[in-house]
């Protein structure tokens, strides 16, 4: 079998120390976890004939409590975060956004008490332009006044928007929402969308936003299919080098919403999308119906292994590292100089494919014995591994292989360069 190994300049990566300049709220030091309406539920205001699914206060109350009654809440899932479509479509006499009378009966701070007796937090909505992506009041103008409101109403998390904004002014409406934030005194947590809308006019300063966001969206929605999520993946291997260093303890890259548990996802593409996501040290927001979840996507979704991945403290971002045949290698750092691997399978073709452990770049760490655990498809303990090793790994089409490597040294001396160093060098061509 003939194999390709593409090079990729990891330089950047690894030299930029990132984790310098985070915004200095205290908030997500690990990548954020909870559950976000849009990608499921949409602008969905029909109240009257949808009850069950439309934006109300009862979609975030039952949400909450399936969070708290089926395990969520302990896997880590924090933040219940309304999109969209929550406001009234009039500001009040004083100026403020008020939320849609009908749907919030109970208004927003009534819904962030009930959301903390589950022992979870709320996250909210609003844009930094004149009006939201569907239409309602925007935030310009009023990022002081929208500031205050979600503080006095307890709100967590601010998801902020960038539609309908003059884009020259975008980073700037991003960096004075942020001051206001702070200047209510209320730790929230700031999700921004700052670079996406600057993409298409020039290259974001990833610096300048890391000190103002705790994630930021780079890249278009999330749907609920594979060729979307592929196109995450893509979007984001391409741009590497620019955005994997500005991640890091309190910044994250957001690659959007997990759509494990819908309906446009087999279950290998649902762990490729949680391996995935785990690697890119992404913000897991899931956007489905947790009331009504197969037991297999909700195991998935709540896999302690894959979220200690997600979460690990050294707060590196990993990167694709190379393609192989039909194969994607992806490599994060992990605390205690250990290594998770992602091997996806990119043939939506045939039946599982082998792949030879030996052309994963990182596998060098192998040097001179590693130990390997196998979490996706299925947990396996490999055991004690080196260089040398002969181990196929089985992929499914469009499926994922993720293991964790933890390096078992000698030290007597002769193994000090570590992983990180080597492979800023790395070069390969294996044929
Ligand atoms: C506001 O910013 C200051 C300085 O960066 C920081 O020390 C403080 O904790 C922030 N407060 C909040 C509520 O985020
Ligand atoms: C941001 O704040 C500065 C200083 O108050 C102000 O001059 C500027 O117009 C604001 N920009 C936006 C987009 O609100
Ligand atoms: C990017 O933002 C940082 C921090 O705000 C600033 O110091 C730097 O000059 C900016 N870089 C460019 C190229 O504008
Ligand atoms: C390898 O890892 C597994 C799973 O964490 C663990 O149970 C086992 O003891 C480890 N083996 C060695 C030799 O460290």
């Amino acid at each position: 079998v003939k194999m390709y190994i593409v090079a990729c300049a990891l330089a950047l990566v690894v030299l930029i120390s990132p984790a310098a300049d985070a915004l200095d709220n205290g908030l997500a030091l690990t990548p954020t976890m909870g559950w976000l309406h849009w990608e499921r539920f949409l602008c969905n205001t029909d109240c009257d004939s949808d009850p069950d699914n439309c934006i109300s206060e009862r979609l975030y109350m039952q949400m909450a409590d399936v969070m708290a009654k089926e395990g969520w809440r302990e896997a880590g899932y924090e933040y219940v975060c309304i999109d969209d479509c929550w406001p009234s479509h009039q500001r009040d006499a004083r100026g403020r956004l008020q939320a849609d009378p009908k749907r919030f009966p109970g208004g927003i701070k009534k819904l962030a008490d009930y959301v903390h007796s589950k022992g979870l937090k709320l996250g909210i909505y609003a844009d930094v332009g004149k009006s939201t992506c569907a239409g309602y009041p925007g935030s310009l103008g009023y990022y002081e006044t929208d500031a205050q409101t979600f503080a006095d109403w307890d709100v967590d998390l601010l998801k902020f928007d960038g539609c309908n904004m003059d884009w020259t002014l975008v980073g700037e409406g991003y960096v004075n929402m942020s001051k206001a934030l702070n200047k209510t005194g209320r730790s929230i947590l700031y999700s921004c969308e700052w670079p996406l809308y600057e993409w298409h006019f020039k290259k974001p300063n990833y610096t300048a936003i890391r000190e103002a966001c705790n994630h930021w969206r780079n890249f278009d929605d999330v749907f609920d299919s594979w060729s979307s999520v592929k196109s995450i993946l893509d979007w984001t291997a391409f741009h590497q080098d620019m955005i994997v260093p500005a991640a890091g303890p309190g910044g994250w890259n957001d690659p959007d919403m997990l759509v494990i548990g819908n309906f446009g996802l087999s279950h290998a593409q649902q762990e490729s999308q949680m391996a995935l996501w785990a690697i890119m040290a992404a913000p897991l927001l899931v956007s489905n119906d947790l009331r009504d979840i197969c037991p297999r996507s909700k195991e998935l979704l709540q896999n302690r292994r894959i979220i200690d991945i997600s979460q690990d403290a050294l707060g590196r971002q990993g990167y694709r590292t190379a393609k192989v045949d039909t194969f994607e290698v992806w490599e994060r750092p992990l605390s205690k100089n250990r290594l998770a691997i992602a091997v996806i399978n990119m043939l939506e073709l045939g039946g599982s494919r082998r792949f030879f452990i030996q052309a994963i770049p990182g596998w060098k760490i192998c040097e001179p014995q590693c130990n390997v655990t196998q979490i996706l498809p299925q947990y396996q303990e490999m055991g004690v591994q080196t260089p040398r090793s002969k181990i196929h790994l089985s992929v499914n089409p469009s499926g994922t292989a993720l293991l964790t490597i933890t390096p078992i040294r000698d030290f007597t001396g002769s193994h000090k360069v570590q992983w990180e160093d080597t492979s800023v060098r790395r070069k390969h061509t294996i044929l």
